[in-house]
């Protein structure tokens, strides 16, 4: 028996969920700069422990738009930073260092000597008097003010991993596993990341007197949930934060998606039942109850907490059936549309029976990762499809690889000396070096004609397949550029182009700075500026999930089922990209392939679908309406 409760009691911190990072970010810069303003008011110094990772970032520069803008001077700060990786000299790329330095200090007026970061090049045998006198030094200033934190997908704080001790303070620490994977982004290459690293403790942390905890995006729901929620344990160490008096957990809706009051908001207190709610409910307690939904009785709404459901709805067999249809609804083998059909209660309009669709895939290989086996009955279906490659792809290529292209030209032309400066670099490339233009030409290449290849597979003529090589995604690093307004041109001009009556794009939400989602921002940019062209009233866009997630089920607006014969083409076509076989550059923290996450996640949703009491398909891709709306931004 479920007993309602305010959220309250399932959080046990307090706890803010903004509409996005953006204005949440405004809030906590805000905050600080008063801070600051009031102790320049006092003539007193401010004491700031700052963190780096990408949860800080949009508060950095809010601060250093407020310096410029609004003459926020940062004259009487003294700040602490929570980290460093060791070892790893300041002058390196991924130092922290370098990080605090690139994103606030060199645009502010801090005074240098005020700054402390953490120095990963200490020798060992200094280490521990170092640390001591970094903890001594945080004592001196007069103690931490304010503390920003960001939350590792271990539940570190600082680089306090599992296990990290209640009354630690700053000292050096191995960095877990899962860490050391998140970090390859920085530094290219696995074997590059440092195991070590000094960090300030959890005693330590604890000491400041106020404390922001940042949390976006949907990779950080599930500890973000753990820690809020869950018992205070060593083994989530932000979890100790909800012994401290005066901490605020800022979070976007992405990372909320797991706390109670917004995954199940019945258990949490008096809902505002709209008909997504109520689908989400019944879905819920269709899985809760292991039972299909047209087999829910009114016992099983009231032993769940849902009663007051079937209070509205008179009886729960004719809310069953609503919800079955709604769901039943979703699932289309014409996911262009199904010529002359009633299309009334169809996901897509029938008319026109061929129509234009572009389909915008971030990396050369999501659009068969997430959408092939769509992707095909599409073209199969006659409609004419463009796919657009958002970005080259290029540092997802291993140098190996590159390296036997580069061989295979010096070969093949009998040229070896327009070549060896690229095979010498490639030859003696060091871990972590950043490739110079010529490989990246190379490696994007690689990538184009895997794309190009998969996408013939798929049944499209050369002249439907587009690279745009997006500008913000050309560092060479995996710190990309921000968006900028040539991204957006790009997008614009095929959409005028092409004209679609419908638009596929990656739909993640998941990593705010991730490429996945500054391509859906670009897309949606593009459409805000294209707003009011005549063709756009007829331009519907649909989302698709990258390779790692996939859309609840009761979020789902169009399933595509396909069987096992197609499943297995959607996997050819995926192994068109050669490059990203085996291991590639970036794997995650999933140690399976693209295609078998692919399978596995499209014969998941199948599976659900089944034990809600739908049909029973091989596996089923998914797709949620755009709806223009602050919500989906
Ligand atoms: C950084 C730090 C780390 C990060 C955490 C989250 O100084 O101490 O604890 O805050 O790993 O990283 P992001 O923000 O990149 O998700």
């Amino acid at each position: 028996m479920y007993l309602k409760y305010e959220y309250k009691h399932f959080e046990k911190m307090p706890l803010k969920i903004w509409p996005n990072v953006a204005e949440a970010s405004e809030h906590v810069a805000r905050s600080i700069a008063l801070a600051i303003r009031q102790k320049q008011q006092d003539g007193e110094n401010i004491v700031l422990g700052l963190a780096t990772g990408s949860s800080p970032i949009k508060v950095y520069e809010a601060l250093v738009r407020m310096h410029r803008e609004e003459g926020l001077s940062f004259r009487n700060v003294i700040s602490f930073n929570l980290d460093e990786y060791y070892p790893l000299s300041k002058s390196e790329p991924q130092s922290y260092w370098r990080f605090m330095h690139d994103y606030l200090f060199d645009h502010v007026d801090i005074p240098r000597e005020n700054i402390h970061i953490p120095d990963g090049s200490v020798p060992m045998e200094e280490m521990a008097a170092y640390c001591l006198s970094y903890e001594k030094q945080i004592d001196l200033a007069g103690g931490i003010d304010i503390q920003l934190l960001g939350i590792g997908r271990t539940g570190h704080i600082g680089f306090n991993e599992p296990g990290a001790w209640e009354h630690s303070l700053t000292r050096m620490v191995r960095l877990d596993h899962l860490t050391r994977r998140d970090a390859i982004k920085d530094f290219l290459q696995e074997e590059a990341v440092p195991y070590r690293a000094i960090t300030m403790g959890i005693g330590s942390i604890f000491k400041a007197r106020a404390i922001y905890l940042l949390a976006w995006g949907e990779h950080k729901a599930s500890v973000l949930c753990d820690a809020v929620e869950g018992p205070i344990s060593a083994s989530i160490p932000a979890s100790y934060l909800q012994k401290h008096p005066n901490v605020k957990v800022m979070v976007d809706q992405s990372a909320a998606g797991l706390l109670t009051r917004v995954r199940t908001p019945w258990l949490a207190g008096a809902c505002n039942w709209t008909e997504d709610l109520i689908c989400k409910a019944v879905v819920w307690l269709s899985q809760q109850s292991n039972k299909p939904i047209l087999k829910l009785t009114d016992e099983d709404y009231n032993e769940f907490g849902l009663s007051e459901l079937i209070m509205e709805e008179a009886n729960s067999y004719e809310l069953n059936i609503r919800i079955f249809n709604r769901l039943q609804r979703t699932i289309t083998g014409w996911p262009g549309g199904k010529p002359y059909a009633d299309d009334s209660n169809r996901p897509e309009r029938a008319a026109p029976a061929q129509k234009r669709i572009l389909i915008f895939s971030p990396h050369p290989d999501d659009d068969v990762i997430s959408m092939g086996a769509t992707f095909m009955r599409l073209v199969d279906q006659g409609h004419h499809v463009h796919v657009a490659y958002q970005t080259s792809g290029n540092i997802a290529v291993h140098d190996h690889e590159a390296l036997r292209y580069a061989e295979f030209m010096a070969e093949y032309a009998q040229d070896a000396d327009s070549y060896a400066e690229i095979i010498s670099f490639l030859t003696h490339k060091k871990a972590g070096d950043p490739d110079t233009d010529a490989v990246r030409r190379i490696k994007g290449l690689i990538r184009r004609g895997e794309a190009r290849a998969g996408a013939r597979y798929c049944g499209l003529d050369d002249d439907h397949i587009h690279f745009l090589d997006m500008p913000f995604y050309e560092t060479g690093k995996t710190r990309k550029k921000p968006l900028g307004t040539e991204d957006v041109q790009l997008i614009q001009d095929l959409l005028e182009k092409i004209q679609p009556h419908q638009v596929y794009a990656a739909g993640d939400l998941a990593d705010p700075h991730g490429t996945h989602r500054v391509c859906l921002d670009a897309i949606l940019s593009a459409f805000r500026q294209l707003k009011g062209r005549p063709w756009m009233e007829q331009c519907w866009l649909w989302l698709y999930r990258g390779a790692w997630h996939e859309w609840a089920i009761d979020e789902i607006e169009m399933a595509v089922p396909f069987s096992p014969p197609q499943l297995r083409k959607k996997r050819q076509a995926i192994f068109m990209h050669q490059s990203q076989k085996d291991r590639p550059p970036f794997p995650g923290d999933d140690n399976r392939e693209f295609w078998q996450r692919a399978e596995d996640r499209n014969r998941e949703t199948a599976r659900l679908y089944r034990t809600l009491g739908l049909a029973e398909y091989e596996a089923m891709e998914a797709f949620v309406r755009w709806k223009d709306g602050p919500e989906m931004i």
